[in-house]
């Protein structure tokens, strides 16, 4: 993976989950890494419990009674287990964000993690999940926790029983963070109130400025290419084009489309600055906003040429952009890498508002979908996203669900296969 620029400043950041069980740390520490990953950020999350279970698989809540010493121990060896593979990770592969999922309630657990980051350099970032909200609590108790792999064939009601004595035990040390010499995020109730201090670099700021737009209220996301345009039909790319006539007949069934899939929910459309975008949403009952950021990767001087015009001309450009396609800018334009970074306002909004549609373009689309579903470099500049298809996302506690509608109008296919010549689609 290349450098991103914000890791001019070369800092390797601990950030250390701190909470109560069933405070939504997995769900936020899986998100940042999501986040980070998508800016080419190298970020991995590393999960106490997972390391907990390869050794105690199903425990019951008196494993975590603060007075079961064999308990302590066993959780103080797989927290040491996640820490040292964090370590390795920061040495051996270069990782710059590093997350310790775990609940990391006493102050003296974590003024041992302090150390071990300050022996070793990297920068400790506490963020702290504090929820006293129980309908939120019991949310997540039963969303999660009754599928989790330490509840595996029980019955769930015994197993959300079990769950709030495991919850008990760790409210009788539980200490929230308080020292104003550490850097912490404190997020109440899912973001109702956050508290920042002593926050330093860049990156720990970004990573702030991501978790203040976070919410968990359901809703979805819809995502559409524009109507076929007359620049698809003879396979040019980029430009202005108007909608062809089957384009401005998606752009006619697209409120009923829609309507099936959203319902009576609220709903704002966005759309890019370009014409064919405006026409594809226009029929669409809802408020609609544009966006400079949303319109196509812009080709530079190959815009309005054919792939085929292109590798007559510039054949080291083509096999250059099959070779790498996400890093690969044409000249006077953009690569992929370019878009994900003029987008990244973008998906902080998304994160911040409900439901959105966004009509957008193949090379746009590919990039936000990547974000939602997590999709490597390599391959997301190589995804099908056909026209006159509608994709609903819809986020949920440990992924994003994807349901496609495809509208029954023809529409060519703009799609070019990696090593495909030009010449072998005409
Ligand atoms: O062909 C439609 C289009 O939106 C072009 O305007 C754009 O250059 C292209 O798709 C992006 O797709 P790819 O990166 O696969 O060339």
């Amino acid at each position: 993976m290349a450098s991103y620029s914000f890791q001019a400043e070369n800092v390797q950041i601990c950030v250390i989950m701190v909470g109560l069980p069933a405070r939504g740390k997995s769900l936020i520490a899986q998100k940042i890494v999501r986040y980070l990953t998508w800016l080419s950020i190298r970020a991995k999350c590393f999960n106490v419990g997972n390391y907990r279970r390869l050794e105690t698989a199903h425990p019951t809540a008196e494993f975590f009674d603060v007075n079961n010493s064999e308990g302590e121990r066993l959780r103080k060896l797989a927290a040491e287990a996640a820490i040292r593979d964090m370590f390795r990770w920061f040495d051996q592969e270069q990782g710059v964000v590093g997350i310790l999922d775990a609940t990391n309630t006493t102050k003296t657990r974590r003024n041992w993690i302090l150390d071990l980051c300050r022996k070793r350099n990297v920068e400790p970032m506490f963020v702290e999940s504090w929820c006293d909200d129980e309908d939120l609590i019991m949310q997540n108790i039963m969303d999660v926790k009754t599928t989790s792999p330490d509840y595996v064939g029980q019955d769930p009601e015994k197993a959300a029983l079990d769950f709030r004595n495991r919850i008990r035990n760790y409210e009788k040390v539980y200490e929230t963070i308080s020292e104003r010499d550490l850097t912490y995020v404190k997020l109440i109730n899912v973001g109702s109130q956050v508290i920042i201090n002593r926050i330093q670099s860049y990156l720990e700021s970004r990573i702030v400025y991501y978790l203040m737009n976070l919410h968990i209220k359901p809703r979805c996301i819809w995502l559409s290419r524009h109507g076929e345009s007359a620049f698809n039909l003879s396979g040019k790319i980029g430009g202005d084009s108007d909608l062809s006539e089957r384009g401005r007949e998606y752009a006619r069934q697209l409120p009923r489309l829609v309507k099936m899939s959203v319902g009576d929910r609220p709903l704002t459309v966005w759309t890019s600055t370009l014409k064919r975008t405006q026409q594809t949403a226009k029929y669409l009952p809802y408020r609609q906003l544009t966006w400079k950021a949303l319109d196509e990767l812009d080709a530079g001087q190959c815009d309005g040429l054919t792939y085929e015009e292109i590798e007559n001309r510039y054949p080291d450009d083509f096999a250059a952009r099959d070779e790498n396609k996400y890093e690969y800018r044409y000249p006077g334009g953009e690569s992929y890498r370019d878009v994900v970074v003029r987008l990244e306002p973008i998906i902080m909004e998304l994160e911040r508002q409900e439901n959105i549609m966004i009509v957008t373009h193949q090379a746009v689309l590919r990039c936000i979908y990547a974000y939602f579903m997590n999709v490597p470099q390599d391959q997301s500049p190589w995804m099908e996203v056909p026209l006159h298809t509608l994709i609903q996302l819809e986020p949920k506690a440990y992924g994003t669900e994807v349901i496609r509608i495809k509208a029954d109008i023809p529409a060519v296919s703009t799609y070019r296969e990696k090593g495909q010549s030009a010449k072998i689609k005409k």
